[in-house]
């Protein structure tokens, strides 16, 4: 039986990860590692948690006792390494966190695994590793920078990350590749578009129009809505993990996208048309509705439309276009996208107005402050 450490398995597609792994291999045990930060949320792996498969250990990537020890008290065969600081708005206001988490919590589980799988030495002094054992990051496009009008990312384009963000995970997949070149440990390192789907935190795009629109409040968009992101869903990005993780040839690098780029304008019109189809054609989800008119008589959902849009002032050093190519890993492990954004974004709409309390529960906390320096009180 396969023991895997996903650590950041409590976030959006940590946990979107930990549900694809449990529910594809009957024989597989999990620990998932993760300091459950405003970003993580127990909640998110209710139904996991009773799974005998699953072990939850609440703790941060960086601390070194707690990671040794983890690698001390299970077989780990497999690291996957999605625990991170992912906000790049965050990042902007907060860099020296980003570069803790992201830069030293990776180096720290790096250093760990290499401890507890080395099993020797080879002629010239290199590491030798105990067999089928992984380490993957979880990284993302961002490392390549921005785009303009044309062209895509390859795993070949030169690393030049413009955010706090994107450079902290940019020292990351060079800090792993490192590893890989200096001590030969077996590594992956997967590069993403943007994910969209269940259980997303709403301060990102998708999930914060979503919650916007239900709570009728205005749709902030930065800059003038032109800003281009290459959107994947998240099973899908689950799926090229996985087979990364076991098919990868070791050392290298994976792009994995949805051959899907939108204007972040696109997005927030087709989130419109989306809720206002689904509350038409299913009355039920009007309880996701926070401020429905129905209460004073007026049943129309007229209201749902463009006139929430807000252009609100440009992120600093916005990324103006992001855009993957896939090639390589279509190529040489047989991936590509299976959900087509059309469908994508009508079942992460749904979701989200069938798991409403979910959304409750996770902006509960320091949520609103959040949205108040950001935002104003809109
Ligand atoms: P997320 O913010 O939803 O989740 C991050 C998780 O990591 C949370 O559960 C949080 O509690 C945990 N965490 C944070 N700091 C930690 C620490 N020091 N120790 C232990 N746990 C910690 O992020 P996400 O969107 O699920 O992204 C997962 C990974 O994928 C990240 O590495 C991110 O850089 C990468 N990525 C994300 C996207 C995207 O579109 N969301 C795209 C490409 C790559
Ligand atoms: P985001 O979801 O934060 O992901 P990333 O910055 O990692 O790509 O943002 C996606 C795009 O949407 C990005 O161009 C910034 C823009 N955006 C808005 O226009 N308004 C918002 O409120 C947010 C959160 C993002």
């Amino acid at each position: 039986m396969k023991l895997y450490l996903i650590t950041g398995g409590a976030g959006f597609i940590g946990s979107n990860f930990v549900k694809y792994m449990l529910e594809k291999y009957e024989t597989i045990q999990i620990v998932v590692l993760d300091d459950l930060t405003y970003a993580g949320n127990l909640n998110t792996l209710k139904a996991e948690l009773n799974d005998q498969r699953l072990t939850f250990v609440k703790g941060n990537i960086c601390d070194q006792q707690t990671v040794n020890s983890l690698f001390q008290d299970y077989l780990i065969e497999y690291v996957v390494n999605f625990a991170a600081e992912s906000h790049v708005d965050r990042s902007i206001e907060n860099p020296q966190l980003f570069l803790q988490t992201n830069i030293l919590g990776t180096q720290n589980l790096l250093e760990s695994a290499k401890k507890a799988w080395t099993t020797g030495k080879d002629e010239k002094g290199y590491p030798t590793y105990r067999k089928g054992v992984k380490f993957l990051q979880v990284s993302t496009d961002e490392v390549y920078g921005s785009l303009g009008e044309s062209g895509y990312f390859t795993e070949k384009t030169p690393l030049d990350p413009r955010s706090p963000y994107s450079a902290s995970k940019t020292a990351a997949d060079l800090i792993v590749a490192a590893y890989h070149e200096t001590y030969k440990m077996p590594v992956n390192i997967t590069r993403c578009s943007n994910n969209y789907g269940p259980y997303h935190f709403p301060e990102k795009l998708i999930p914060l129009i979503i919650k916007n629109i239900l709570e009728r409040k205005s749709l902030p968009v930065y800059g003038n809505g032109t800003n281009v992101r290459d959107w994947l869903y998240v099973t899908d990005h689950c799926k090229a993990i996985d087979l990364v993780l076991h098919q990868g040839k070791t050392g290298e690098v994976y792009n994995i996208g949805g051959h899907n780029e939108k204007q972040n304008i696109e997005i927030v019109r087709i989130i419109l048309k989306t809720i206002r189809q689904l509350l038409e054609e299913n009355p039920e989800y009007r309880t996701a509705l926070k401020n429905d008119p129905k209460n004073s008589g007026n049943k129309s959902l007229d209201w749902i439309n463009e006139s929430l849009i807000t252009y609100v002032k440009d992120r600093l050093g916005h990324d103006q276009r992001y855009a993957i190519d896939p090639t390589k890993i279509t190529d040489e492990l047989g991936w590509a996208p299976e959900t087509k954004f059309e469908d994508g974004i009508v079942k992460t709409v749904r979701w989200y107005l069938e798991n409403q309390d979910w959304v409750q529960k996770v902006t509960s906390g320091d949520y609103q402050k959040y949205y108040e320096e950001m935002y104003g009180k809109k």
